[in-house]
């Protein structure tokens, strides 16, 4: 086993993938996953809906905005629809750069690495407190020179501090062109989308897990996409950004999408 892998204590990745039904955690994730839903009901359901966000988010960008290169940091374990495998649905030719930090992740980067033919997708094992690292790796595989789709989904929250999160997102975003895309989901507290319950969750994730994490405020999660515009519907609940019905239930998990103009 990597010797950067540990099973005694919890960790976001492995967690992350029990909550949506996978396989590739150990009986620490699974104890501390299942406290965590024990203070905060709808945990299962932020998960699946912050995927299924992403499968929604990137079939619009390259179904419907022309991108072909999506360079996803805190990419999670391998699960259905990857980024890579969603894009290339609509865009064999897509590039994707994956980034994750998490040792569990680096083991199972071979299931990230069935692009299609006419695309390509490279792991990068690198962490999001060194946007500069990330770029310089990224570009062996995007040209950065054209419109990159940079995507953070759920992983800001793990950059505790909001003015060093804002300055990676601003690194990321300064070196790539017009016509880039950011895309982010984030939890919150916000009681207009029932976050009260993530702070009970929070903080016993914080005593008893790894990496710390943090919820931001409508505001906090909005000036991310300073200089840039949202696309329509803006901010929201993740599980209602362009989904195809009104009525889906609002987690407490803010996602949105912005365009580099
Ligand atoms: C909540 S999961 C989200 C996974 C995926 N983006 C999704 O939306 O389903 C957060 C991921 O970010 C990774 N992560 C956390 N902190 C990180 C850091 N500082 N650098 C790189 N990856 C990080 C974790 O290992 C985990 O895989």
């Amino acid at each position: 086993m990597n010797d950067r892998i540990r099973t005694d204590i919890a960790h976001n990745a492995r967690v992350w993938n029990y909550w949506l039904g996978g396989k590739d955690n150990y009986p620490v994730d699974r104890a501390v996953g299942d406290q965590v839903t024990g203070f905060y009901p709808s945990i299962g359901e932020v998960a699946r809906a912050d995927r299924a966000f992403l499968g929604r988010a990137v079939t619009h960008l390259a179904a419907e905005r022309g991108v072909r290169q999506f360079l996803d940091i805190g990419t999670g374990l391998p699960t259905a629809d990857n980024t890579h495998e969603v894009a290339q649905r609509s865009a064999p030719d897509a590039r994707i750069v994956y980034v994750d930090n998490d040792p569990i992740v680096l083991t199972h980067a071979r299931a990230l690495l069935t692009s299609a033919p006419e695309g390509i997708t490279e792991y990068v094992d690198a962490d999001a407190h060194d946007p500069e690292k990330i770029l310089a790796a990224a570009g062996a595989t995007l040209d950065l020179s054209r419109p990159v789709a940079v995507m953070m989904l759920g992983i800001l929250n793990f950059v505790l501090d909001t003015d060093e999160a804002r300055s990676i997102v601003r690194t990321l975003m300064d070196a790539v062109p017009s016509g880039s895309f950011l895309v982010l989901t984030h939890p919150t507290l916000e009681p207009e989308l029932g976050g009260e319950g993530n702070k009970a969750a929070m903080a016993f994730w914080n005593e008893n897990a790894t990496p710390p994490i943090t919820a931001r405020s409508r505001a906090e999660f909005t000036s991310f996409f300073e200089g840039l515009d949202l696309l329509e519907p803006g901010v929201v609940s993740c599980s209602r950004w362009r989904s195809a019905t009104e009525d889906t239930h609002v987690v407490a998990q803010f996602g949105a999408v912005g365009h580099k103009p």
